[in-house]
């Protein structure tokens, strides 16, 4: 079963600055083990995990010699090619660890670090001229959730962050709420829809009906494996992008089996 447009649900884990390499191992390990016993099939739902910087090629050795067709990401990137910029990290230094996914515009990096669209834009352009797909994090605060209900910031973040990408390129977007963050309240799967119906509508006025079609649009915030499905069952969410829950490998691989919970088998 795939959703509508033939999108393959995609279940992410973002481990945030959680795990060093050696637990990143552990993790990864159980992980593959519990997915192996109940035989999975990566290509009817695509996974994900998103550990930090330190932990990407111990994870990429580990998914290279157990052939777990786990698919890799990172939770950030330098806008700049190379050079003296101290502390960042390249997009063409990710693509040789097989990274395949970058967050940009993650609630973190934007309210943490003061990250604005103009920067946020420009990691989206250079993950994808390394040949990467940008996760574009979109989200409204508790205070624009009140102030301009729940649709309007995330729309103008993703309208922002795709002036600058070029046409045709893949992009997955991952719509949080702030509010839901680490929070423990789930935004209603009905919620949820809303918002990511309108990201689709205006990624189809910006991109054509194809493109809209084709994206993933993902849900995040205090996902877990009680309410995972209830949000892969609506229409216009593709996925889920997971944080606290994804740190744990026995709830993580019953969230990557959501589809069980719809079935009830
Ligand atoms: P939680 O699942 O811990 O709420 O985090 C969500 C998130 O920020 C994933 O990027």
């Amino acid at each position: 079963m795939s959703q509508a447009g033939g999108r393959v649900p995609l279940i992410a884990g973002n481990w945030k600055m959680n795990l060093d390499h050696l637990q990143a191992i552990g993790l990864v390990q159980k992980l593959s083990w519990s997915l192996k016993d109940v035989k999975h099939d990566f290509g009817a739902v695509e996974v994900a995990v998103f550990p930090p910087f330190t932990d990407l090629r111990s994870v990429q050795t580990l998914v290279a010699a157990d052939k777990l067709a786990l698919r890799l990401g990172a939770q950030d990137v330098s806008p700049n090619q190379t050079g003296a910029f101290t502390g960042d990290v390249a997009a063409s230094f990710l693509k040789k660890l097989e990274v395949e996914h970058v967050l940009v515009g993650h609630s973190e990096r934007r309210h943490g670090h003061g990250e604005g669209s103009d920067l946020i834009a420009r990691k989206a352009r250079a993950v994808h001229a390394a040949d990467m797909i940008p996760m574009i994090c979109v989200g409204e605060t508790a205070d624009d959730l009140s102030e301009h209900g729940a649709a309007s910031v995330p729309l103008q973040q993703l309208t922002e962050v795709l002036a600058d990408l070029p046409a045709g390129a893949e992009f997955v977007v991952a719509y949080e709420p702030v509010w839901a963050i680490g929070s423990g309240e789930a935004a209603s799967p009905e919620q949820a829809e809303d918002v990511c119906g309108k990201l689709r509508a205006r990624i189809s006025e910006l991109r054509g009906e194809a493109d809209a079609d084709r994206t993933r649009i993902l849900y995040g915030g205090s996902v877990t494996s009680l309410n995972v499905a209830g949000f892969l069952r609506q229409a216009n969410i593709d996925g889920a992008l997971v944080g606290g829950a994804s740190l744990d490998a026995t709830e993580f691989s019953r969230i990557v089996q959501f589809k069980k919970h719809v079935t009830g088998a």
